[in-house]
């Protein structure tokens, strides 16, 4: 099969300057839902027509084009007049012996199932339309039957006050064969209200040619909505979220309030996973069975252990965390942390860039960063690993055992060894030997026969 995506249109209602076929949705571009569901049906030729937005277009696409995926052309539409005009940008490209598939890069939800059944319709010799009822159909074009069979397509600036009112509408989403379509769409012409070569105009000539037009339906209306503006985008936003949200359901996932939830990636969950309303999942993120996730966290490319438990309001972004953990409230792990298992990261915590082993425990205020600790690590509130001196970065490695004292700062590069006790208020700038206590703080005096200094009278 080929596949022809048309995304040269200007899309001025976005009233933005990126490409109206590059605003993201669910954190992937319009442009690359699109892309993804075609390659699920492993198109032989697969080409973006582009014009509006420059190099943006092309750019994205190339960045898509790598390893086994490298099959998309892309073409200049450029004036653009029309749909019909777009599709003729990829002719030199398709391949005569296979059905040609058209798709619209600002439609970004149609399922692969429903363009398999229109695919399916279709066969070698059919031209097959992806059509729906629609309660308001302006704007759209009409299907027009004779009896059971599609004659033409009428736009809604072309159509009669009759014609109007039929509500089965033209999604644009076509399958034809790719030897008529060639001669179909040479023989456009721009004879209509809008002055453009219109690709609905190939369905009249088909019928002439005694070539059978068929129709298939997708499952539901939102399969073939696109986006024009930035409310048609925050609807389907929100529809393919609850979507996202509902098959998580289906597979046993807790999801407090299915419209509170935003993916924008893979979420992947065990049984028994709990999550609060509010969070955000971007990239990859794994959930293992029993983890509850509460409200508000956002986790980016993260992997949590089985019944671990976020509390809300965490940011935990590259970073792993072990089975029977629990972190947070208001706890940032940023990349490059790997925590064992059953750690207790609490409120205001910083880690960064640093292995935490089993059972240790960092409960209040503490910024951890560049370091290796062991297990049953206490880090006191306040504690603060100074991993860096303006330039250069380096590493704290603290043992298994250790105890750091509140209110410690650890002057990286700095070890303290197994089982030492750090008392608060250190400034640990050499090793701490391994069993003992180390303290850095001035002994403490008290000053007899002290008094308050009284107001001076004037
Ligand atoms: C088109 C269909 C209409 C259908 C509707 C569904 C035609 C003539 N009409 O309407 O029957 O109900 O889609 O939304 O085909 N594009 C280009 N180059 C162009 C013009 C459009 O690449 O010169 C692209 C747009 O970027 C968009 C798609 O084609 O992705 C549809 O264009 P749009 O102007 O939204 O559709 P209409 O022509 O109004
Ligand atoms: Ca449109």
């Amino acid at each position: 099969m080929n596949v022809v995506i048309l995304a040269a249109g200007m899309g001025k209602r976005m009233q933005s300057a990126l490409p109206k076929v590059l605003h993201p949705l669910a954190g992937k571009s319009l442009l690359g839902h699109v892309i993804d569901t075609a390659r699920t049906l492993s198109p032989r030729k697969l080409c973006v027509i582009y014009g509006h937005g420059g190099a943006a277009v092309p750019e994205m696409v190339a960045q898509l084009n790598t390893g086994a995926h490298a099959n998309i052309d892309t073409a200049l539409q450029e004036p653009q007049l029309g749909t019909g005009h777009a599709v003729m940008q990829a002719v030199p490209q398709l391949d005569d012996d296979a059905p040609t598939l058209v798709l619209y890069g600002d439609v970004p939800l149609t399922t692969a199932n429903s363009l398999q059944r229109l695919v399916e319709a279709a066969g070698t010799d059919k031209l097959a339309i992806l059509t729906v009822e629609q309660a308001n159909p302006f704007g759209l074009g009409r299907i027009i039957r004779e009896g059971k069979q599609i004659v033409r397509i009428v736009e809604e600036k072309d159509a009669s006050e009759a014609e109007r009112t039929i509500r089965e509408i033209n999604s644009g989403i076509m399958v034809a064969p790719t030897r008529h379509l060639k001669k179909w769409l040479a023989a456009l012409s721009n004879n209509n209200a809008q002055g453009e070569y219109y690709l609905t105009d190939i369905v009249a000539q088909a019928v002439a040619d005694g070539v059978p037009v068929v129709s298939a339906q997708p499952s539901a209306e939102w399969e073939v909505a696109g986006v024009n503006s930035k409310v048609q985008l925050a609807e389907l936003e929100r529809r393919h979220q609850l979507n996202i949200a509902n098959a998580l359901l289906e597979k046993g996932v807790t999801v407090m309030d299915p419209a509170r939830l935003d993916v924008r990636g893979e979420l992947v969950c065990g049984r028994d996973v709990v999550i609060d309303v509010g969070c955000v999942f971007e990239g990859k993120v794994e959930l293992a069975d029993g983890v509850r996730v509460g409200a508000h966290c956002v986790l980016v490319d993260a992997r949590i252990g089985a019944g671990a438990s976020i509390k809300p309001f965490c940011h935990i972004e590259q970073a792993v965390v072990g089975a029977q953990s629990q972190i947070g409230p208001y706890a940032r792990l940023r990349p490059g942390t790997e925590l064992g298992q059953d750690v207790h990261i609490g409120n205001f915590v910083e880690i960064k860039n640093s292995q935490v082993a089993a059972h240790s425990k960092a409960n209040h205020l503490a910024y951890v960063g560049d370091a290796t600790v062991g297990s049953r690590v206490n880090i006191g509130a306040g504690t603060i690993t100074c991993n860096y001196d303006g330039v250069n970065k380096f590493r704290t490695v603290i043992e298994d055992d250790a105890f750091i004292g509140s209110d410690s700062q650890l002057v990286a590069p700095v070890t303290v060894g197994k089982g030492a006790t750090l008392g608060a208020g250190t400034t640990l700038s050499k090793d701490a030997p391994a069993g003992k206590l180390t303290i850095s703080r001035p002994r403490q005096v008290t000053i007899e026969n002290w008094t308050r200094p009284v107001k001076i009278k004037k």
